[in-house]
């Protein structure tokens, strides 16, 4: 059976708890990493070899520093690009990461045309634009991941106030502030989140879930969460590999799902071998439309703000 490799773009704190999320689930046979910081990244496929070897993982960690060595991986998760300071918005990102996302992406693919990419870089919706705009690859082979980490701090700020129940919901759209957290749709143990909750509290959580990643760079104040965004994108990754056809929310390219087209956004999708499967499409309610279109607006903007400056 063929190996199965994964290759990490980026081995800040995301990157670098992903890899050791991986091999703590050992996934798959090797995971190689890549960044700028070639004695960082070195110590860091060390540190975390080792501790595969605490737990008898297969998984062999490897640093690469050429290119032509990052090759044939499965699925290559990009990270890479520079995180948000207190007062920055992910938006305010767009250029810097934007620049990256295009060498990163011209690079990775010369050796890895199988792969599946996963963009974790922020703006997360307009650098999965841009990755694919320069790939020129078909969108079921490049996603973002956000959605799944804005469902858990939506599924966590919810548990602070139910306790330990069984919570299903869902966030679509952007990663953003226009992010739409599926509040009628949410369940507490099967039963409705308004039966539990009234309309003050679930908007204070609504906001919370919007405010999850601010809040963490506000108190870091030297980056942004790792723990949350490496979970969700380790879940992403094994429902790939372990083709699996189960539903997360991912950003995806639509081509007229939801009634909109040439944009990326949160969206939920089946993931398996060959990456985003096939899009759902949920029903949703007027506000949850004109919502819906809002986020999509905002990420058109960053696209054409993106395409303004490449001409
Ligand atoms: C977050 O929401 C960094 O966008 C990431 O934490």
């Amino acid at each position: 059976m063929k190996k199965k490799k994964v290759g990490i773009v980026g081995v800040g704190n995301v990157g670098s708890t992903l890899a050791f999320t991986l091999v703590m689930k050992n996934l798959c046979d090797c995971i190689l990493l890549k960044d700028i910081r070639d004695n960082f990244t070195q110590a860091m496929a060390l540190d975390i070899s080792q501790a595969a070897s605490c737990i008898n993982s297969k998984t062999i960690v490897k640093a690469i520093s050429n290119d032509e060595d990052f090759c044939d991986c499965d699925i290559i998760v990009i990270t890479a690009g520079i995180p948000r300071k207190p007062n920055m918005s992910r938006d305010d990102l767009l250029f810097t990461n934007a620049k990256i996302m295009t060498s990163i992406v011209k690079n990775v693919i010369k050796y890895n045309e199988n792969a599946i990419i996963i963009i974790v870089s922020n703006p997360l919706d307009a650098m999965v634009y841009w990755a694919l705009k320069a790939s020129k690859w078909k969108r079921n082979k490049i996603l973002g991941m956000a959605g799944v980490l804005d469902t858990s701090r939506l599924c966590h700020f919810i548990k602070e106030k139910v306790g330990p129940k069984n919570i299903k919901t869902l966030v679509l759209g952007g990663h953003g502030d226009e992010m739409i957290p599926l509040i009628n749709s949410t369940t507490v143990d099967d039963k409705p989140l308004k039966d539990f909750l009234n309309d003050k509290e679930i908007s204070e959580i609504v906001e919370k879930t919007k405010n999850g990643g601010i809040e963490i760079v506000k108190l870091l104040q030297t980056g942004s969460a790792y723990y949350a965004p490496a979970n969700s994108t380790a879940l992403m990754v094994e429902a790939i590999l372990k083709d699996k056809k189960e539903i997360f929310p991912c950003a995806m390219k639509l081509d007229g799902e939801y009634g909109h087209k040439d944009v990326v956004i949160g969206v939920p999708v089946v993931l398996g071998k060959n990456g985003a499967e096939t899009i759902i499409e949920k029903e949703l309610n007027d506000i949850e439309k004109s919502e819906f279109s809002k986020s999509v607006s905002s990420v058109k903007t960053l696209i054409e703000k993106l395409e303004e400056s490449s001409k």
